[in-house]
Formats: C-alpha cells, sequence, structure tokens
C-alpha cells in the first residue's frame, strides 16, 4: 500500500542565531487538525497541499513547529486515529509525497514538524486485524464469561462509551478501549515493537522531528486484565492508575523509543499524551531517557480560579523540574471544548491565553483559537462524525452539545461526544462559507458570525485576537529567557495571580470586575487595556497584563 517516493533527501530546519539543544524545552508548537484547515481540491476535507499553502501563516504568526494529526490511510471512524497503514497517506489528505513536501517546506521556512503515532490500537482494517491467525497473536482476544462465554471478558468500558469488548464470529471477544473499529495492540508480543520501530524510523526517516503518541499510558495492560468493579470509568481516568491505563510497563516502552529517536540526527522528540492521576506520576514520562514532553491536562482542566491555577501551575512545575523536563501548557485541543467556552466566554479565552505564554515552557495552541473560535454548539446531528457521540446513549439534540449543569465541564478524558465542536474548519478570509477553508464547502458547517473571525477580517486589527497571539509570540521571542527557565511569584489581592519571568511581570485578575493595584511597570501587552492613573492601575476583570519591568 505504500507510495514510493522519490525524494528521500529531507532537509533539515535551519537553526535560529543563538539556538541551544533542545528546540522543544521551549517551543511554541501549532496542532493542525489535517481536515480542518485547509483544503486543496474541494471536496471539503482539509488536506496537507492545503496545510503546506498556509506555512507562511504559520511561520508569520510566529511559532516553532507544526504537529500534524493523522493524515494516514484509514477508515477513519476516529478522524484517523484509527490506521489501517501507518506508513501510507489517506487519499483523503493526499500522498507520501505530499507529507515529504509539507516537512521540506515547513523546514525551510524554520519550522519543525512533529506526526502523530497510533501505537495503543490500530484500525480494524489493518491487515494483522484481517488476518484471522495473526490478529489473534498481535491483538487482546479473549474467552467470555459465562456458560457458553457470552459475557464480555471483564468489567471494562470503552472510552467513547459501552463495553471495551466486542464479540466475535468465532465467540471469542476482542479489547478495544476506544472504539470497536480500534482494536488494542498486545505488547506482550514482540512483533508489535518490533513493528513500531519500524513505522518510526519510516517517518524519521523522512525528515520528521518526532512523535506525538497517541494514548502513550495505554499500551500495557494489568496482568490477567482485572476487574475494576466501577461503573463509569471514563471518570476515573486520569484520577488513578487503572488496569488499563498508566501501568508501569509502558516506561520500557517509551525509554526504547528515547533509545531510537537519539540515534537520529537532530533533536527528534517523542510526546506523551498522557492521562495520569498527579503531576509526580505524569513527569514519569519525561524523565531524561524517556520523552521529551508530556501534555499537561491538569492545566488544561483547571477552573477560572486564581488559587486553582496557582495550585496546578506550581505542581506542574515542580513535578517536571524534579526530572529535569520542561513543563508544557495547553488550552486547547482536537478533543476539549474550545477555551473561549470552556473557560466562559472570550474575554478569558484571551486572557488565559496570555497566561499560558508567559509561564516558562513549551505551549500547545491548536488551530482557531488564535482567531478567537468558539466552540460549535449547535452542530446538528446528522453532520456530527465523533464515534464517542455516535457510541454515546445519552440523548444529543441539536444544540446539547455544552456541558449540562450536573457535568463538570473540565471532565474531558471521558469524551463525552462533543468533539466535533472544536473540529469545525477554520476560516480564512472572504463573507461566505467555507471563508476560503478551501474551493468547496467543508465537512462541518460554519456559523456566519466566524466571517469576522477570519484570518483577513482579524489581520491588522490591533484589538483582534489575531493580532495578541501575533504580538504575544514576538514577545516571546524578543524577551531573552522567557521560554525556560522558573517563575518567581509575587503578592497579589486575592484572585489575582502575578509573577515575575525574565524582562516581565504577567498579571491575571480571574475576578469579574477591576481590582486596583499599585503599577508594576509599563504595559507590554494586556488581553483588555488596563486603566493606570496616579501610582494605581486597574487591573481588568477577566483580564491578563504583561508589564515590563
Ligand atoms: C486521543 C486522541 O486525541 C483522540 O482524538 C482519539 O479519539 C483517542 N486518542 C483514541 O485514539
Amino acid at each position: 500500500m505504500t507510495q514510493e517516493l522519490t525524494s528521500t533527501d529531507p532537509a533539515r530546519p535551519a537553526a535560529r542565531s543563538g539556538e541551544a539543544p533542545g528546540w522543544w524545552r521551549d517551543a511554541v508548537i501549532y496542532q493542525v487538525y489535517v481536515r480542518s484547515f485547509a483544503d486543496s481540491d474541494g471536496d471539503g476535507i482539509g488536506d496537507l497541499r492545503g496545510a503546506r499553502s498556509r506555512l507562511p501563516y504559520l511561520k508569520d504568526l510566529g511559532v516553532d513547529a507544526v504537529w500534524l494529526t493523522p493524515f494516514y490511510a484509514s477508515p477513519q471512524a476516529d478522524g484517523g486515529y484509527d490506521v489501517a497503514d501507518y506508513r501510507a497517506v489517506d487519499p483523503l489528505f493526499g500522498t507520501l509525497r505530499d507529507a515529504a513536501e509539507f516537512v521540506r517546506a515547513a523546514h525551510d521556512l524554520g519550522l519543525r514538524v512533529i506526526v502523530d503515532i497510533v501505537p495503543n490500537h490500530t484500525s480494524d482494517r489493518h491487515p494483522w486485524f484481517r488476518d484471522p491467525d495473526l490478529a489473534r497473536e498481535r491483538y487482546v482476544f479473549r474467552p467470555g464469561k459465562g456458560p457458553g462465554g457470552e459475557l464480555p471478558p471483564n468489567d471494562w468500558e470503552s472510552v467513547f462509551g459501552g463495553p471495551a469488548w466486542t464479540r466475535t464470529e468465532r465467540g471469542d471477544w476482542y479489547l478495544h478501549l476506544f472504539a470497536p473499529e480500534q482494536p488494542d495492540l498486545d505488547w506482550d508480543n514482540p512483533d508489535v515493537a518490533a513493528e513500531f520501530d519500524s513505522v518510526l524510523r519510516f517517518w524519521l526517516d523522512l525528515g520528521v522531528d518526532g512523535f506525538r503518541i497517541d494514548v502513550a499510558h495505554g499500551m500495557v495492560k494489568a496482568p490477567g486484565l482485572p476487574d475494576i468493579g466501577h461503573g463509569a470509568q471514563a471518570k476515573l481516568i486520569g484520577s488513578q492508575v487503572l488496569p488499563f491505563f498508566d501501568q508501569d510497563g509502558v516506561h520500557a516502552i517509551h525509554r526504547s523509543w528515547r533509545r531510537l529517536l537519539d540515534s537520529y540526527d537532530g533533536d527528534r522528540i517523542g510526546v506523551a499524551e498522557a492521562w495520569a492521576p498527579s503531576p509526580e506520576r505524569l513527569a514519569l514520562y519525561v524523565r531524561p531517557d524517556e520523552l521529551h514532553q508530556a501534555f499537561n491536562f491538569p492545566f488544561l482542566t483547571a477552573s477560572w480560579d486564581a488559587a486553582a491555577l496557582r495550585e496546578v501551575i506550581d505542581a506542574s512545575l515542580a513535578a517536571t523540574a524534579s526530572v529535569g523536563a520542561p513543563t508544557t501548557w495547553v488550552l486547547s485541543n482536537h478533543d476539549v471544548v474550545r477555551h473561549p467556552t470552556r473557560l466562559g466566554g472570550p474575554r478569558r479565552g484571551r486572557a488565559a491565553t496570555l497566561l499560558m505564554l508567559a509561564l516558562p515552557g513549551s505551549a500547545y495552541l491548536y488551530q482557531g483559537e488564535e482567531l478567537g473560535l468558539p466552540e460549535v454548539t449547535d452542530l446538528p446531528d446528522e453532520v456530527r462524525q465523533d464515534p464517542a457521540f455516535l457510541r454515546s446513549r445519552r440523548t444529543h439534540t441539536t444544540g446539547d452539545n455544552v456541558p449540562r449543569a450536573d457535568e463538570d465541564p473540565a471532565d474531558l478524558s471521558g469524551q463525552e461526544g462533543r468533539r466535533d465542536g472544536c473540529r469545525v474548519p477554520i476560516p480564512w478570509s472572504g463573507d461566505r462559507p467555507p471563508y476560503g477553508f478551501g474551493p468547496g464547502g467543508s465537512w462541518l458547517p460554519q456559523p456566519p458570525s466566524w466571517r469576522r473571525l477570519s484570518v483577513q477580517a482579524q489581520t491588522g486589527d490591533p484589538a483582534s485576537t489575531l493580532e495578541l497571539y501575533r504580538a504575544a509570540l514576538s514577545l516571546r521571542r524578543r524577551l531573552p529567557g522567557l521560554g525556560d527557565g522558573s517563575l518567581t511569584w509575587v503578592p497579589a489581592p486575592p484572585g489575582v495571580l502575578a509573577f515575575a519571568r525574565p524582562g516581565m511581570l504577567c498579571t491575571l485578575n480571574t475576578l469579574g470586575h477591576d481590582v486596583e493595584i499599585p503599577v508594576p511597570g509599563e504595559p507590554l501587552l494586556a488581553s483588555v487595556t488596563p486603566v493606570t492613573r496616579d501610582g494605581l492601575t486597574l487591573l481588568p476583570g477577566d483580564g491578563c497584563v504583561w508589564w515590563a519591568i
């Protein structure tokens, strides 16, 4: 299935002047959800050529690297996280040559490229799973319980809802922690590890700078596959070690991948998408001989409250410092409600971004957040494609995909079927859908209000969210030492956070009203402009200000 490639001489990105090894320690990495970023051929689905054509935009925005979500051959049962051939590009997204050209074009601009790798499960259309004998060696098959084996082997639930087991025509059962179309691999079989080593090498040889490792906490299951004895297991993810998540055995896999990454030239990195019960357990994934970064989901799920934010920032910094790794920060991605909506409006969204970009470490941006895009909460059910929605036992009606009052909006690990709302193709230009997304339509409808939020509409408007992101990213580059390092907390009134970084002080007011504080310096950048008079400043409610000190 793999296409022929003639171009096998990847250019490496030019080092920035004065750049020390470890570009990733303070990098801003932009997530491109390929099917919703830019469409080159008019089928309404974003693709690699479309994404390549927008690389100058990303360079101009000021990011350091791009993370591409899966573009591999896949039946698309879970937006490409169900891979049928890890070495082929799905025709929906282009060809292997397009992938190579994307990497080369990014490198020519000095941007690095990270690709997704999905090692916990494959598609059920993967050749290994289609061969019944091979499948029983390389996936997790077990006999059922009950007199006729008609009950699942244990009580594990799929993250997408329902049992984590499906019965085959032969009568035995296979494990799928996600959709039934995503059978879990058996990592006890050395063939599985060997195949992933080869897949990683394939993409490293093509020139990629690293991997975002999907479900990095899931590949190893507890011996005997014990029952959990608790319903609603999705709610437990990230709050405790489960027999299928965050088992200690996963670290041997990450150590071996680190050796593989280190055997290549340049600084190639591994990033864990891991849900762990504490910052300390998450830090185990980024020990010096393991992966380089792990997504900081505790920060993403923190509530809009100064004390809660300070606690999660301190815990994250302490845990990663204990293993010598940088902390990462993230507010939005393709699995969660976009942060302006989740936090309670665009004003808080802008403030949260300035907070994130002032913190030491590396930050992940999700496409469209630089436009201040809100979650689309009124998609009609007929257009939804998220398997979590399709498998949900809850009744979803139009307009009912926002968290209900009895739900915790920050409980996102369970992925309760709302993910299409953050995956709507982004607006680039023009007055009518698809707003420059491509020459055809868009696979999910865009709200009419997005006309005012397009890249074109916001460019050059100093009050726009796009220009705020551009200014923040430019300041990050200009203020030496702002990326990596540590922070110093400064006394502040309740509800306000203040901390010093090299050359600047960041103040965040999480209260809904202005708070008076002594003027800390000259404003550098603000999510809402502060008013200063007679040595005092009114720190705007739900606002964040960077001050020159
Ligand atoms: C995490 C990915 O981000 C999500 O989109 C996917 O559904 C699951 N892993 C399963 O691969």
